[in-house]
């Protein structure tokens, strides 16, 4: 007996859905709106949800197709409930809502960043608990302990912005189209990443902290082009984004060895869409194979937006029983401690 999950992603720009049965993906569709935003030089969200209510079904109906499975071989439905922008959000959770009433089905209204972290409990990976589950994406840097999926428990986080973040605006002050992130790793790789000397944030904090700052090699890498101005800025470009990168990624790998140290754990797994970042997953494979660490390392689409990862979430999520959800609403913020479950 399987357990066949339609799972829902809309809370950003990607519009998702796949089939999830147990811990196989069955199907994985994404569709991405970067393109559509690039000209904004990111998300604008009432575009993002005006183009996910014409995307949505489309991408349902190819989920199920690819997966070769009906709605009526499905046995929950999730979705997308937070975090995220509550007008992309709201596609999701009405279309979920209304095709788990329709056909008479649960639905589990699943956390976005449950997701980044559950990943891993797909297969290949398969990763089981306890291990410490680093997240870096757009909106989150944090890390996580997992003795439990269904409880993920935080451990530290950024305290301004996030590594994705940072890593846009980075980008975008490179001269890197949205979204910055794919770019801003091709531009480094053939720069020096030893260049500049950018500041690793709360450094001074002490060896054993486990909280992230990026609001300061941001301002270091204004000041630096400033400094060289255009002409500068357009010699140095591939040292300034492999010496930025590296001042991003070198924090993220570092703190989550010292929690995997501190905490005991015989793992760690990497998520969220910093997590496709090359860099980052050369350095946590080396780090953790150096201390005899097994690695979760999701392939990048696992990683950037998608559904897959919502039926991974919706495993460890209570299901609602029809028609009980039909009042539930989608929620723009995160829950106090950050992953609800
Ligand atoms: N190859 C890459 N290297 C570095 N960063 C990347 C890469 N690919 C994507 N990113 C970054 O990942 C971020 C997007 O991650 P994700 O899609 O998980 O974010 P989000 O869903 O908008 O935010 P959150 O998950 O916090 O709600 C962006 O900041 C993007 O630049
Ligand atoms: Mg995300």
């Amino acid at each position: 007996m399987g357990d066949v999950v339609l799972a829902i992603e809309t809370s950003c720009d990607e519009t998702a859905a796949a089939v999830v049965d147990g811990r196989r993906i069955a199907s994985n569709v994404v569709a991405s709106q970067a393109e559509l935003h690039s000209v904004y030089g990111g998300v604008v969200p009432e575009v993002a949800a005006r183009h996910h209510l014409t995307t949505v079904n489309a991408v349902v109906d190819r989920a199920l197709d690819e997966a070769g499975v009906t709605l009526g071989d499905v046995d929950r439905i999730a979705v997308t409930r937070r975090p995220g922008l509550i007008g992309a959000l709201l596609v999701g959770v009405a279309t979920a809502k209304a095709l788990a009433y329709a056909t008479g089905k649960p639905l589990v209204m699943a956390d976005h960043l449950h997701g980044h972290v559950a990943a891993c409990w797909l297969e290949p990976l398969a990763l089981d608990p306890p291990f410490v589950a680093l997240t870096a994406s757009g909106g989150h840097t944090r890390l996580d302990l997992v003795d439990d999926y269904a409880a993920p428990r935080l451990l530290g986080q950024t305290l301004d912005d996030a590594a994705g973040e940072a890593i846009d605006k980075g980008a975008r002050l490179l001269g890197i189209p949205y979204p910055g992130g794919p770019g801003l790793e091709a531009l480094a790789r053939e720069g020096d990443r030893t260049a500049f000397d950018f500041p690793v944030g709360l450094r001074s904090r002490g060896p054993d902290q486990l909280d992230f700052s990026y609001a300061g090699v941001k301002t270091a890498l204004l000041y630096a082009t400033r400094d060289l101005g255009d002409d500068g800025v357009q010699a140095r470009r591939a040292d300034l984004a492999a010496s930025y990168q590296e001042a991003i990624v070198r924090p993220l790998v570092d703190r989550l060895m010292l929690a995997a140290d501190i905490h005991g754990v015989p793992a760690v797994s990497i998520g969220g869409g910093v997590a496709a970042n090359g860099r980052l997953r050369e350095l946590v494979e080396q780090a953790a194979s150096g201390r005899g660490l097994r690695v979760a390392i999701p392939d990048r689409a696992l990683c950037t937006d998608n559904a897959a990862m919502i039926g991974a979430a919706a495993a460890f999520t209570p299901a609602i029983p029809w028609p009980d959800y039909v009042g539930e609403d989608a929620i723009a913020t995160a829950p106090p401690g950050g992953i609800a479950a």
